[in-house]
């Protein structure tokens, strides 16, 4: 099953970072709303995952740092 992409809310100016190998991370306060609509405050931000091996998808659980993920 495809995982749902979130919607998120970045205040203006914010940064998002592409890590080699690794999760996409909003540095800064976010605001997301996830598939089923629950919103999820991250006020010191949130590493969203590129592998697709997470359990706690969509984000990062640091599993890329075991399963290979390369990308
Ligand atoms: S990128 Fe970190 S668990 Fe997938």
């Amino acid at each position: 099953m495809e995982p749902s992409t979130p919607e998120i809310t970045i205040p203006e100016k914010s940064k998002v970072k592409v890590f080699e190998n690794g999760p996409v991370r909003v540095l800064g306060p976010c605001e997301i709303t996830l598939a089923d609509g629950t919103v999820v405050e991250k006020p010191n931000g949130i590493s969203f995952c590129r592998c697709g091996k997470s359990s706690n998808l969509p984000f990062c659980d640091a599993s890329h740092k075991t399963n290979g993920f390369i990308g």
